[in-house]
């Protein structure tokens, strides 16, 4: 067993959390006083929009309005999606710290989600990363579908690690690999992982856990004990892709947080701030959604 002195913890409930609730768009404000209110709680590095088209995703149409209204704490890493070089140029503009783009380990995945096969998804992300490069900006990579996909079933973990090392070959400084649909369990997941670390080394690797058949903590702790030291999390377990039926919340920051606060792993967060801004967060969305809000809260509403 190596558990981590520290994990950082990369919370996502500001895109992944709400790029799937259903109804109405949510307004701007509401948005960026969850940002606001997560860097308050300590956490130093929130997922905040998403420049994909609007068409694709409606709640993440106001990303431009988002990035220009939170308050920037120092310190704090305001990242963002970008699927193709029209998306990071808008991010660029709208003064992001950080970037990500996005592929799959599957094939179907990849074309649901972002209209293209895994190979020309990578084609496509050359481009982001030059401009990147050239604007000092840091590119994360996320590879969806890593335990399952909601199209093919089963993955291997020789896909995974594949679309990982294609990643990181592009330059990406972190690979986050995500249980889009939570099909996963503990065991699967150090199978993966051990796939995934053959090609790029653990420093480099992030795990982002959907809480779809409550695995996600069971499976975090399987690869705490290998030692990942970045985690995937979101306030109040919100979450879910629009291109995968069924996905169902990230796991719970606040369980997460209690998790590694337990195993006397140091993160920086303040879990009384967090819990608060979790029923913040949902008080809102009720309000929002009124009857709905259950579609895209997890099991994990606090
Ligand atoms: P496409 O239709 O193939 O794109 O979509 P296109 O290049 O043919 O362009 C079509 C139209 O979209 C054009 O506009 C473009 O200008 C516009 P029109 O001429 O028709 O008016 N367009 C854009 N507009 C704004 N921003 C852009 C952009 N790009 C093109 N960046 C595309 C391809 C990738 C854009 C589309 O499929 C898309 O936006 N997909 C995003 C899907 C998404 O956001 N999914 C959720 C995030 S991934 C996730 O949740 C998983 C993760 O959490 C990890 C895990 O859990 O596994 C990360
Ligand atoms: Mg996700």
């Amino acid at each position: 067993m190596a558990f981590p002195d520290k994990v950082r913890l990369v919370e996502m409930s500001p895109r992944d959390g709400l790029q799937n609730e259903p109804g109405p768009i949510i307004a701007t404000h509401i948005k960026t006083e969850l940002i606001d209110r997560l860097a308050d709680c300590g956490l130093n590095h929130i997922e905040s929009a998403s420049f994909v088209s609007p068409k694709w995703v409606p709640q993440m149409g106001d990303a431009a309005d988002v990035m220009a209204n939170i308050r920037r704490l120092p310190g704090v890493r305001y990242s963002v999606l970008t699927p193709n070089l029209k998306g990071f140029e808008n991010a660029l503009a709208a003064g992001v710290d950080e970037v990500a783009v996005f592929g799959a380990a599957s094939e179907t995945f990849s074309q649901k989600n972002i209209n293209c096969s895994i190979a020309e998804s990578l084609e496509r992300f050359i481009p982001v990363m030059e401009a990147a490069k050239q604007h000092h900006i840091p590119v994360r990579g996320y590879v969806s579908t890593v335990l399952g996909c909601p199209y093919e079933g089963e993955i291997t973990p020789e896909q995974v690690a594949r679309v990982a090392k294609a990643l990181a070959e592009l330059g990406c400084y972190e690979i986050s690999l995500g249980d889009t649909i939570g099909t996963g369990t503990p065991l699967k997941a150090k199978r993966m992982l051990e796939a995934v670390t053959a090609e790029v080394p653990i420093e480099k690797l992030a795990a982002h856990f959907h809480d779809t058949y409550g695995q996600a903590l069971a499976n975090l702790y399987a690869v705490l004990e290998e030692g990942v030291a970045v985690i995937d999390s979101s306030v109040a377990g919100l979450g879910g892709c629009p291109y995968a039926k069924g996905a169902s919340g990230n796991v719970a920051t606040e369980d997460v947080l209690y998790l590694l606060n337990g195993l006397g792993i140091e993160t920086g967060v303040n879990l009384d701030k967090l819990v608060a801004t979790g029923e913040w967060i949902s008080t809102q969305l009720k309000r929002h959604n009124g009857s709905k809000v259950g579609q895209a809260l997890g099991g994990n509403c606090k």
